[in-house]
């Protein structure tokens, strides 16, 4: 008998099957073939939420969940928040190597002279309510894009592709900044391609009536190495949706558009909003112990901790801690990080959190820093979803290239009413 094999016996009928191991990993269509008799549909595995259920092989980011790793095509979170920047970090993961310096020139270059959105577009932004909440208008518009480039549709040419993820890396800074300007009531700025990537954004939403607008180097590279840590995070709920709605072949702008919705949710991307609103709630760190309390009696959750697949500390919630730093000798301390620590402290120590391995996530001190910068907490969200273009494009590329994926479609286990016969409403009890 191979080693690489399982042997499962189904003690109803008696009968073993030997399915292939490979990874680590058994096919779920190897099941089907255990039937109880030739009527049976055969054996499914059932997983709500995919808690163990491999969707797909992919080459982009690895996490080790338990020792707390994340790497980008092989390399240390920690590394590239170091030494590297958004644009070459979106380049290693889209592309799968960190460019030579030639490559990173036309890259940086394309990027960089893609970000002005049509006219059309700003008008189509004007039209929202004056408190739209800017998720909703950048998941909105990122939708209404397809119909600026209905190209985009013909995702199996390589060069139109690669169009498209250019363009939407290029603009959503573009559309993230007028959601905010719009917020604010403020008249839109039009991108600055003598900037960097971080440094144009913040431009965008900042620029009154300077003939140039200067970024401050350090918030600019705080937001670089924040938008780093938020490039990429495999099949999570976003990346998931992104997976699911390409793999029916729509085009890139509606199946991003899917997946910043799926982030917006308040247990996704929107959690550094929750934070945020939760620690303005507790207010002050002598509300600390009933708000642990009534977490405990589980009546709240304690937003920015507990992450699926990190059963340790969230290796980008280390890197974003020290950055805080960095940020607040700027801007000045944001109050709300005494209260932030001292929750962790608290939770850290607490047999509820500790038993069932909770520990801070990204969230849970990015928002401080957002803060601290003035972002409106409304914006949060948004400012997860820029960066997270990249991923969900390059996620996206590697399902249409892959030979063995096909249009998601998942099964269910039926439990409802067998075959009945309708009775006319006159005759109902
Ligand atoms: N506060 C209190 N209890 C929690 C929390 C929390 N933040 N997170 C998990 N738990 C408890 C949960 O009640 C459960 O307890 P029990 O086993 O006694 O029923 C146990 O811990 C396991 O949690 P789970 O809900 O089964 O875990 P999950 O993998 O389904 O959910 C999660 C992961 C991130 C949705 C969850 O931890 C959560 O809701 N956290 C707060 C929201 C948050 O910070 N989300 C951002 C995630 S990181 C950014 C991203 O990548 O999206």
């Amino acid at each position: 008998m191979s080693e690489d094999t399982l042997t499962i016996t189904d003690n109803r009928t008696g009968r073993t099957y030997e399915i292939p191991v490979e990874n680590d990993t058994i096919k779920a269509m190897n099941l089907r073939q255990i039937k109880v008799n030739d009527d049976d549909f055969g054996m499914m595995s059932y997983d709500p939420g995919f808690t163990n259920t491999a969707s797909t092989r992919s080459t982009i980011t690895y996490i080790d969940g338990v020792k707390g790793i994340l790497r980008y095509r092989g390399y240390p979170i920690e590394q590239l928040a170091e030494h590297s920047n958004y644009l070459e970090v979106a380049y290693l993961i889209l592309f799968g190597e960190l460019p030579t310096k030639e490559q990173y020139q036309v890259w940086e270059y394309d990027i960089l002279h893609h970000t002005f959105v049509h006219e059309n577009i700003k008008q189509l932004m004007h039209a929202f309510r004056h408190d739209a909440h800017p998720m909703g208008m950048f998941i909105a518009t990122v939708a209404a894009m397809s119909t600026f480039y209905p190209e985009g549709r013909n995702i199996h040419d390589q060069d139109t592709r690669m169009k498209q993820i250019q363009r939407l890396i290029a603009k959503v800074p573009t559309v993230a900044a007028f959601s905010y300007r719009h917020s604010r009531g403020l008249p839109y700025v039009y991108p600055d391609n003598d900037l960097s990537y971080t440094g144009n954004f913040l431009n965008m939403l900042d620029k009154m009536t300077q003939v140039r607008y200067e970024p401050d180097p350090v918030l600019e590279r705080a937001l670089d190495v924040l938008f780093i840590l938020h490039a990429d995070h495999e099949q999570n709920c976003g990346t998931a949706a992104m997976r699911v709605i390409g793999s029916s072949h729509t085009d890139p702008y509606t199946a991003m558009a899917g997946a910043a919705a799926a982030l917006y949710g308040p247990l996704h991307g929107g959690a550094n909003e929750a934070v945020l609103r939760m620690l303005l709630e507790i207010g002050d760190v002598q509300h600390i112990p009933q708000f642990i309390k009534d977490v405990k009696n589980r009546e709240r959750l304690l937003m920015g901790f507990g992450h699926r697949v990190y059963k340790n500390y969230d290796p980008r919630a280390r890197i974003i801690k020290r950055i805080a730093d960095e940020v607040f000798e700027v801007t000045g301390k944001n109050p709300l990080l005494a209260i932030a620590l001292e929750l962790e402290r608290i939770a850290l120590e607490d047999e509820f959190f500790v038993e069932r391995n909770l520990y801070p996530n990204v969230d849970f001190y990015s928002g401080i820093i957002y803060q601290a910068m003035r972002f409106p907490i409304a914006m949060f969200p948004v400012l997860f979803a820029i960066p997270r273009t990249v991923g969900w494009l390059s996620q996206w590329v590697e399902m249409l290239n892959d030979p063995e994926q096909r249009i998601a479609r998942p099964r269910q286990m039926y439990l409802g009413e067998e075959k009945r016969d309708f009775v006319p409403l006159a005759e109902r009890g």
